[in-house]
Formats: C-alpha cells, sequence, structure tokens
C-alpha cells in the first residue's frame, strides 16, 4: 500500500516525522527545462508555517526549503526532485511523558494498535508538519493551474459565522466579516486562556474552470476532491454546493435547471456525475478543534491504565489558518491530474512529451501491479505452507488463465499473447513461494 505517495500525472511521495531531523517530499515525472518556482514555493510554505499567525502553535520553525535533487542552475532536470526542510525547534523532552499514553483526540492509539512502534514525538507521522510536503509538492502544478482561481476562507470558526463577506479586509485569519472580528478574536483569546481549542468550517470556490474535468465512477472529480481533503489531519467532513442541505430539499427545489445560456442556479456546487459542469466549483469542510489542549483529560496508557493528562507541549488555539493552505495544496494537486488527463480525452494540444507521459504512466502501472502480484503470491504460498496445501494448484492456474482469454477475446487481444504474458507472470510467482 503506497500510502504516503499521491497523484497520478505528478507523483509525489512524502517522508518524515514531526521531531526526526527533516520533513519532505519526493516529486517524480516534473517535466524537464521548466524554471522551478522556489519563491511561490516558499511563500505558500510560510503561509502554513506554526508561529507566523494569530493563534498558532508558538513552534518557532523556518521551514526553509532546500532542494536536493532534480533541480540544476534553478530549471528542472526530469529526474526526481527531492525537497526537503529540516525541524529545527525539536523539543523532544515536551513530549517524554506522551512515551506511554494515548492522547485524547490524536492518532497515538490507532498508530499504536496498528504498527505497535510509532513516534510519539509531536504527533510523528501523523503530525501536521507532515503537510509541509503537499504545499512544497504542489508548487510544481502552479503553471498548469495559471487561469484558475482557487479561494478559501472560515465561514465558521466555533460558535462564529461570517454573515457578510469582505475580501478586502484582510486578516490573519482569512475572516472575511468585519462586523464580528473584533468579537471573534475576543472569544479565541479566550478560549486560548482556558488552554481549549475550537475548529470551524471552511467554504472553497474555484473559478474559471474549465467544464468536463473529472471521469466517471471512481475517479469523479467531487469523490477525488473529498479523499484529498479529508486526508488532511483534522478534517472531519465535506460537502459538495447544497451539500447536506439537500436533505430537506424536494427534487424541483435542487435540481439546477437550465435554458440556452446555461445552468440558473449551481445547487449542485459545478459538479454532476462527478464532473465539472464549468461553473464555480464550490465545497465546505469542516476542521475538529485542535486536539492538544492544556485541559485535564482522561484517558489510558498502553499498560490500559487510566489516567487524566493535559498536553503541555505547544499547540494552535484553531487549525484552521494553517490548514487553508495545506488545502488549496491538496486541491491544486487533484485538479493538476484532472486537467492533465483531460488533456489526453480530449486530445487537444497534445504533443510528443504527452504521449511518452502516458505512455510511462502506463508502463509504470504495469510495473507495479507485477511487483504487488509477486508479493501476493508470496503470501499466498506463506499461508499453504502454514495451513499445509499444497501449494501448486493447476486447477486454479487454468481457471485463471481461461478468464484472462475470455477477457482478451472481449477486447480484441490476441490470445496467443495474452497466454504468454501470463505464464511468464505465473512463472516469476512461484519463483516466491
Ligand atoms: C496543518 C496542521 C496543523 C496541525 N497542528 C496541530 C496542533 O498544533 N496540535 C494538535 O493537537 N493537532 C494539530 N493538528 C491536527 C492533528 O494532526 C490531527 O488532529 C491528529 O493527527 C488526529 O488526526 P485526525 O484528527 O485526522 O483523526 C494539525 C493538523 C494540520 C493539518
Amino acid at each position: 500500500m503506497n500510502s504516503n505517495s499521491y497523484g497520478k500525472y505528478l507523483g509525489i511521495t512524502s517522508f518524515g516525522e514531526s521531531h526526526g531531523p527533516v520533513i519532505g517530499v519526493v516529486i517524480e515525472d516534473v517535466k524537464p527545462g521548466i524554471k522551478f518556482p522556489m519563491e511561490e514555493i516558499q511563500k505558500e510554505l510560510d503561509a502554513r508555517k506554526p508561529g507566523n499567525k494569530e493563534f498558532s502553535s508558538s513552534r518557532k520553525e523556518e521551514d526553509k526549503i532546500v532542494i536536493l535533487s532534480g533541480v540544476f542552475n534553478g530549471i528542472t532536470t526530469g529526474m526526481p526532485i527531492c525537497l526537503i526542510v529540516n525541524n529545527k525547534d525539536i523539543r523532544t523532552k515536551d513530549y517524554d511523558d506522551l512515551k506511554n499514553l494515548f492522547r485524547p483526540g490524536h492518532a497515538d492509539f490507532t498508530y499504536f494498535k496498528k504498527f505497535k512502534i510509532y513516534d510519539y514525538r509531536g504527533g510523528g507521522r501523523a503530525s501536521g508538519r507532515e503537510t509541509i510536503a503537499r504545499v512544497a509538492a504542489s508548487g510544481l502544478v502552479n503553471d498548469l493551474l495559471k487561469d484558475i482561481n482557487i479561494r478559501l476562507y472560515p465561514v465558521q470558526i466555533g460558535k462564529f459565522i461570517v454573515k457578510s463577506i469582505d475580501f478586502s479586509f484582510k486578516n490573519d485569519l482569512s475572516w472575511y466579516d468585519q462586523n464580528n472580528y473584533k468579537e471573534l478574536l475576543s472569544y479565541l483569546t479566550d478560549i486560548q486562556k482556558k488552554g481549549d481549542s475550537v475548529g470551524g468550517t471552511v467554504e472553497v470556490k474555484i473559478e474559471n474552470l474549465p467544464e468536463g474535468l473529472g471521469d466517471p465512477v471512481f475517479e469523479k472529480l467531487d469523490a477525488n476532491l473529498a479523499k484529498a481533503i479529508l486526508s488532511i489531519g483534522a478534517v472531519k467532513g465535506i460537502e459538495f454546493g447544497n451539500g447536506f442541505g439537500f436533505a430537506g430539499l424536494t427534487g424541483s427545489e435542487a435540481n439546477d435547471q437550465m435554458n440556452k445560456k446555461g445552468f440558473l442556479s449551481n445547487r449542485c456546487g459545478g459538479i454532476l456525475g462527478g464532473i465539472s459542469t464549468g461553473q464555480k466549483l464550490t465545497f465546505r469542510f469542516v476542521v475538529k478543534p485542535t486536539p492538544s489542549i492544556n485541559i485535564p483529560q482522561k484517558t489510558i496508557t498502553r499498560e490500559n491504565k487510566e489516567i487524566i493528562f493535559k498536553s503541555g507541549g505547544r499547540h494552535d488555539t484553531c487549525i484552521i489558518p494553517r490548514i487553508l493552505p495545506v488545502a488549496k495544496s491538496m486541491i491544486k494537486l487533484v485538479l493538476a491530474d484532472a486537467l492533465n488527463h483531460q488533456k489526453l480525452i480530449a486530445g487537444k494540444k497534445l504533443d510528443l512529451s504527452d504521449y511518452r507521459e502516458a505512455i510511462n504512466k502506463i508502463d509504470e502501472d504495469i510495473l507495479t501491479g507485477l511487483v504487488r502480484r509477486k508479493e501476493i503470491s508470496k503470501l499466498i504460498g506463506q499461508y499453504k505452507k502454514e495451513h499445509n496445501l499444497q501449494i501448486e494448484d493447476k486447477k486454479r492456474e487454468k481457471e485463471l488463465l481461461k478468464n484472462l482469454i475470455k477477457k482478451a477475446q472481449i477486447w480484441n487481444i490476441d490470445k496467443n499473447l495474452v497466454e504468454k504474458i501470463w505464464l511468464t507472470i505465473i512463472s516469476e510467482s512461484k519463483k516466491n513461494q
């Protein structure tokens, strides 16, 4: 399971722990000859980092990007690009007490149950610092998305709700309602003093998106955006267009009617059947209150002993301002995949390098499939040994081949070729068993 990797056309692999030496990302399939957008990426990392926003953790990190490979004289070479930022403000002592307990609201319990070992310092891999990798990588698709405008801002923080939006009202929280901003600040100061935290809801509006982005069934644009956004720590829900509000509407109230000029409303949020309609794409997602709070709470130790825990480390009163650049990065990565795929389907502006890129991907997918098949064959071999079952099963082999040949006929592929490939694969798999 490549759970630390993401993306189809721009493959990224994120690595590093909160209190390890670095957080980093390897980015593959970036075209050669592109100016590496160092300044843009650094600007986006600065927006994400702790300690530079009101009500954010006092951990002081420079988060200065270091390029280890794939860029020569400021230009991409087409080789894997490895970017890192150093973790500097590491106060591992702050986390010494956490060795043995599961912090409420954190991933400690599940990581321990799953892996039996984990880096508990600052949340390890489940830390918000992991998102540096996503923000850094997404800078490489800025050029592709230059005509698309992505705007994100909170519409609710704790009990406060945005009622009127004025985008010219600039502040650290990206809170665009002047009327209740001061009250919100004093509410957050109060929450901070109490050692507590709050969450909220973020609204996203994407303008100038072409129609036709996204694919049927498992590659729906809304499904891919939902997965990307929900992969961000502390994000707990997402809704497109009218979202959960659809529950109370009738069909005649919910449908977006059309005339010859286009849609008469946009309740679906700019996506129908997983494919963009060309209207403004709108969705909202909810962020839970920061789990680390300076308030005593009940929990248990690894030995199942009940204890009272109060977080002593540094944390954000509200994580939303820091999640905004991360969510924008994930949206950019999803849109880059969808745009690149659409370029291939629509057959527009394709050159040899586009075709080669597609072929490279397919070859890579075949190899990945082979590696996974070998791994699974090995596991089957182990299982059969443990259960005293015969390793070779000629009947099943025949059945598998018969099914493949049936499919080959449907797809009009030479059945001898399929048989030859399959026999090679199976003899390779048997070497592992
Ligand atoms: C950018 C970012 C910063 C975060 N900062 C903190 C923090 O300072 N303190 C904290 O307790 N959780 C923080 N979190 C949230 C935790 O990482 C997250 O809630 C935890 O790993 C449990 O995962 P879950 O909430 O998705 O179930 C942050 C998340 C992100 C994305």
